[in-house]
């Protein structure tokens, strides 16, 4: 096994503190203490203590411009280090084309602004966006990880996609666990009437778990919530990689009968049942700088 780790040291970013101890801890390397504040008029300030050298990984969510803008100072900070950033949330990667004349292709923005030696990324929503870093980058898959923990929790679980997208993911999480899964088709039967209903599996008594990449809003996953409630099922959970639960989301899932909102750390505002730590730990073993 290859190990940086006696060299390496971890930089937790404002926001993703926890996620940072956790594969400090695991790796057994040097956590480095962070200053962060904001000048009156608005302006963050951030300062990196201790020894800066050798290898670092900054590990950072970047779930709005200012924990972007954090991002972007902490490497600037580490300038001379060779530098690992590992962004378990990616924000802007679902702004990964240019759909009008004229739009900025924005996760493409983010990811060229960032100088660093290597990127980790976690199931970060377009692959496409991989290409536009200026240095290697790989995306991390969490998807094992929350099927072990669905196969643990729930007895027999069903796992539902909410629409064709996310059938790679739902069969990824189903993976070795031998879970069922499928996902939900819309079908349209005349101008008024659409029909949605899974695929192949009934969900009628079952114990379905709701898996998406994201929950912002909550939107996609609420209106097939709802549905599978009508249709039957017994309870439904909601499974996803990045809980980034916008304004209302979560109390929008729970009120409309939702029984738990299930998510990794890679957002520390979300209740993270599945830590992805030890896949950052993993990797950063495994590929050494
Ligand atoms: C979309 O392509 C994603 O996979 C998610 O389905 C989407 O981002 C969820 O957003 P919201 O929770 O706002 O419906």
């Amino acid at each position: 096994m290859k190990s940086t780790c006696d060299k390496l040291k971890i930089i937790g970013g404002h926001a993703s503190q926890n996620l940072a101890a956790k594969v400090a801890k695991l790796l057994r390397c040097d956590l480095l203490e962070i200053e962060f504040k904001r000048f009156p008029d608005g302006e963050a300030y951030t300062r990196v203590l201790g020894e800066i050298a050798g290898e670092i990984a900054i590990i950072q969510s970047t779930p709005s411009d200012g924990e972007y803008i954090h991002l972007l100072q902490l490497i600037d900070a580490c300038e001379g280090a060779r530098i690992t950033a590992v962004i378990p949330y990616f924000g802007y990667a679902r702004q990964d084309r240019r759909f009008q004349q004229g739009e900025a292709v924005s996760a493409r923005a983010m990811a060229r602004a960032l100088e660093v030696n290597r990127i980790f990324t976690i199931n970060i929503h377009s692959k496409k966006v991989l290409q536009f870093f200026k240095c290697p980058a790989y995306d991390l898959n969490a998807a094992p990880l929350l099927g072990e923990y669905l196969s643990k929790v729930i007895e027999n679980p069903v796992l539902i996609a909410p629409d064709e997208g996310a059938i790679k993911l739902a069969e990824t999480v189903a993976g070795k666990f031998d879970l069922e899964y499928d996902y939900l088709e819309k079908k349209r039967l005349s101008a008024e009437k659409v029909e949605i209903k899974s695929k192949k599996l009934s969900v009628e008594g079952r114990e379905i778990v709701l898996i998406d990449d994201i929950v912002s809003t909550g939107g996609t996953i609420l209106e097939a919530a709802k549905l599978l409630k009508l249709q039957g099922a017994r309870e439904v959970y909601v499974a996803c990689v990045h809980g980034v639960l916008a304004g209302g989301a979560l109390s929008k899932l729970y009120s409309a009968g939702v029984k738990e909102v299930i998510s990794t750390d890679t957002l520390e505002k979300t209740p993270g049942a599945v830590s992805v730590a030890p896949l950052i730990a993993n990797a950063m073993r495994d590929l050494s700088l």
